[in-house]
């Protein structure tokens, strides 16, 4: 530590640090138009300028380093003469048109030349003439409001990792533009329109909606994806308008990606329930709630009654809160009796949590937002975390600045593969694969403590297994070089610190239980504390929904159920764990197998399977062969389609609870605007439809839900109890003359699950599925770019759009799954246990 005196104050500061960084985190104010703590600094508005004792010069604050000793003072004549100067300068191009910018009132550049007093005007006015450039979907660049403090330039390329944006031309002409004149790069994260001191850079979608006093703001948490990210949302007349990141507020600290900043609209949709709905013949006509409710209650009564409470299943929400979540478990197993509920999570957290489990003897898997930092070695495999968790994906890139090597193993070139130390370029799908090698290698060569290691339970398992993954074989599976492979086992076996992340989910298909053993086999073979395995749950209360019981084998608080109940599995395949000696037993047709076990009556909040899940057909005839089913969601999804009745829920933005983030850290969500038609928040719809069941959960409000959930017995940490599950690598379907393609399924960034997609402002830059062919085999199947293509899998057909590119390999396309429209969830197969389940297909011009 220095010391160094500012103003009179006597203050301490980390060595390296400059005298604004000191200053700031000490609470004196030195103001700057061109920093920002998360770049490297610039030196270019000059604002920042002091007087430092024993210089004759005055410095930039930002680009000087604090010394032991130094005497600084900020506000002196000096120092204002010199800001004063430097304002007046930048006003001589502005165009002064603050009544028609949507900056002015929380612009940086008119605080403080209102701060700093009207400049002389001793220069002659030259203005730049320049149109404000409306191109992009999302963001408008006026660059006549630009002062070139070059802050979006470098947040986007040296903290975003993308590089949208530069300095064009020189002198007078210099303006900041999308690189190459067109945003082809672009995240569309919006974090340039946060950092622009002045109204050079705006949302378009708030462009003349509101003054920034007219906003009212509050905060609360994302409803995408699990980073659990603190959002400000800017409220006028009730309305939502805008969503911004706040420096250093939150998990986040201010950084928002695309989805938190632009896809809130989502609430807006024109297809919001708005009302509950009951089946008549084919249509599903409004009804009054008591109508809904008596008819639910009735139906459920009589389904119990026939063929038991176990008749009855339940699909919880990632969506929905803790608060929601409990109650809903509450309801299926209290009031129906049935310990039929689970989730999407099934397909991803839950795997986590299992392998967790299995490998580790822990429960409650979390991550840490912030565990990239300082590991002298990252692996990251198969996932593009960049998109699926995009605020964690910046921690990873912002690691590898700081100097952790990176290494991405990735079948196609994906933002983290970019900025590796190296990337693995593996065929999709061989993740367990490597992983298995990687083992091999490091046994091989002793690279890890055999005298703890080999006390851990399944060892010789996990040596027997390996066998069959020599560098030869593992290099022909996974293609990429034995060197290459033994090069990155000894890498990470070698280094200090590592850390190994993946992530999975239900849109994702190259990856399944088989790959996180496979990853928890290394930990456990490299001594690493379980800590080093960094899985993230995957939306906004993946990992709440799972404490709070929705899943078949465990209540609230990971209480292991003695009654384990039907999971996703069971409930919607019939070829989940419990079901092959009655298939077996049965041998008779799926239909006969229907009848016998299928499910009567279905319980579904907050999510779409018929749309998001795997093998959707199959998915929609089951539903279809329900006696009853409800569904309780914000908007008529697909599934609400299929429904006999339809009850109409609260958005995230229109009721008070909480969420827990793939962190396991609890955070508030909070009403901010007034409910949509009828709807009701989740839990109110559950506590009136026990009332109209004749059975009170002893639920008056939201507070008794929160005293249940805090009166339950803490989760005790358990010891690291540790196993090898050692796995093998296998696929579910394989490619031949019919289906010669491999199909992969990964997320696109604008979107998680298909609930973004009725956001409007999302869907400017992304509102449809394509599919991603590489080159040549575009050319070997008469693809062309942009044209329509037909996909046929074993499951189904779909036609979509045709990306060509060279960001994908040959022998693989590459889809999301998100948009109802487009079918791709009706291509995919369900692996529901070994193994993964990626999908081939074939594909033709349509
Ligand atoms: S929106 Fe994000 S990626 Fe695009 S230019 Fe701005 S900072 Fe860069
Ligand atoms: S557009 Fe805004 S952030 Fe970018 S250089 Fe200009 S003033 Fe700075
Ligand atoms: S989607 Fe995830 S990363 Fe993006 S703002 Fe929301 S919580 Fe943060
Ligand atoms: S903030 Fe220091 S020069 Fe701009």
């Amino acid at each position: 530590m220095i010391e160094l005196t500012i103003n009179g104050k006597e203050i301490k500061t980390e060595k390296g640090k400059t005298i604004l960084q000191a200053a700031l985190s000490n609470g004196i104010k030195i103001p700057n138009l061109c920093y920002d703590k998360r770049v490297v600094p610039f030196g270019a508005c000059r604002v920042c300028v002091v007087e430092i004792e024993g210089q004759r010069k005055l410095e930039a604050s930002c680009a000087t380093l604090a010394g032991d000793g130094m005497v600084v003072l900020t506000d002196t004549p000096k120092v204002r003469k010199a800001r004063q100067a430097v304002l007046e300068f930048m006003l001589v191009h502005h165009p002064l048109d603050c009544p028609v910018c949507d900056k002015a009132g929380e612009c940086d550049l008119q605080e403080l030349v209102y701060e700093y007093g009207k400049p002389n005007g001793r220069f002659v006015k030259e203005k730049k003439h320049s149109p404000p450039d409306t191109k992009g979907p999302l963001v408008e660049l006026t660059a006549n409001r630009c002062i070139l403090c070059g802050k979006c330039v470098r947040i986007c390329s040296e903290f975003q990792g993308r590089g949208a944006l530069g300095f064009i031309g020189r002198g007078f002409s210099t303006v900041v533009q999308p690189a190459f004149g067109e945003a082809i790069e672009c995240d569309y994260c919006g974090q340039c329109i946060d950092v622009c001191p002045t109204g050079a850079l705006l949302n378009k979608s708030l462009k003349y909606k509101a003054r920034p006093w007219t906003l009212e703001e509050k905060d609360t948490i994302c409803p995408f994806c699990g980073c659990g990210c603190t959002v400000t949302l800017g409220v006028k007349d009730g309305k939502i308008l805008r969503a911004r990141g706040r420096e250093d507020n939150g998990r986040n600290e201010g950084n928002l990606c695309g989805r938190g900043r632009f896809g809130f609209d989502y609430i807006y949709s024109e297809n919001r329930l708005t009302s509950p709905l009951i089946r008549k013949g084919d249509e599903l006509v409004p009804s009054s709630w008591e109508e809904a409710l008596n008819y639910i209650s009735d139906r459920l009564r009589n389904i119990i009654d026939s063929h038991g409470p176990s008749s009855i299943g339940a699909i919880g929400s990632p969506r929905c809160t803790n608060e929601e979540n409990y109650l809903f478990q509450k309801f299926i197993r209290d009031v129906i009796g049935s310990d039929n509920i689970d989730s999407s999570a099934a397909f991803g957290y839950g795997l986590a949590e299992k392998a967790w489990e299995m490998s580790f003897g822990q429960s409650g898997h979390r991550i840490d937002l912030k565990s990239p930092a300082g590991k002298d070695v990252i692996l990251v495999v198969e996932s593009d975390l960049s998109v699926t968790h995009p605020v964690f994906g910046l921690n990873i890139l912002k690691a590898k600045r700081n100097g952790s090597q990176l290494i991405v193993a990735d079948s196609r070139e994906t933002k983290l593969t970019r900025h590796s130390s190296h990337w693995a370029n593996i065929k999709q799908g061989t993740g367990v694969a490597l992983l298995n090698g990687i083992m091999k290698v490091i046994m091989e060569r002793g690279l890890f403590d055999d005298k703890n290691t080999l006390k851990i339970k399944g060892f010789s398992d996990l040596e027997e297994i390996l066998k069959d993954y020599t560098p030869e074989r593992v290099s022909e599976i996974t293609g990429i070089g034995v060197d290459e492979l033994v090069a990155i086992s000894e890498t990470f076996a070698k280094a200090k610190t590592r850390m190994l992340t993946l992530s999975v989910g239900v849109s994702e298909n190259t990856k399944g239980l088989d790959m996180v053993l496979a990853a928890a086999n290394l930990i456990n073979l490299v001594g690493e504390s379980p800590d080093a395995l960094q899985i993230p749950a995957e939306y906004a209360n993946s990992f709440g929904l799972y404490q709070m019981g929705i899943r078949p084998d465990a209540g609230p608080g990971y209480k292991i159920s003695d009654n384990t109940g039907k999971g996703i599995s069971d409930m919607l395949y019939w070829a989940g764990p419990n079901m092959p000696d009655i298939r077996d037993a049965d041998n008779g047709s799926w239909e006969e197998l229907d009848k016998l076990m299928a499910l009567k009556a279905l319980y579904i909040m907050g999510t779409d399977p018929a749309v998001t899940f795997p093998d959707s057909s199959n998915i929609t005839r089951r539903l279809k062969s329900l006696d009853l089913l409800i569904v309780q969601d914000i908007a008529l999804t697909d599934t609400a389609k299929l429904a006999h009745v339809v009850l109409p829920a609260s958005s995230w933005a229109e009721k008070d609870g909480t969420y827990t983030n793939a962190e396991g850290i609890t955070q508030k969500v909070c009403k901010v605007t007034e409910l949509t038609g009828q709807s009701f928040p989740d839990w109110q719809i559950l506590k009136n439809l026990s009332l109209a069941m004749g059975k009170d959960l002893g639920i008056e409000d939201m507070g008794d839900i929160v005293e249940e959930i805090n009166s339950l017995p803490p989760v005790h940490i358990l010891p690291v109890n540790r196993s090898f599950n050692p796995v093998n690598y296998a696929w579910s379907e394989g490619t031949d003359v019919s289906y010669p393609l491999n199909m992969v399924v990964r997320d696109l960034l604008q979107h998680a699950g298909s609930m973004s997609t009725r956001s409007k402002t999302l869907g400017l830059v992304s509102s449809e599925a394509r599919i991603e062919i590489n080159e040549r085999d575009a050319e070997r199947f008469g693809i062309s770019d942009n044209s329509h293509v037909r996909i046929t899998s074993r499951q189904g057909t779909v036609y979509l759009k045709a990306t060509v590119t060279d960001k994908v390999p040959d022998g693989t396309v590459y889809v999301p799954s998100h948009f109802p429209h487009s079918g791709v969830s009706t291509l995919t197969c369900h692996s529901a246990r070994k193994g993964i389940s990626m999908d081939a297909v074939r594909v033709e011009a349509a």
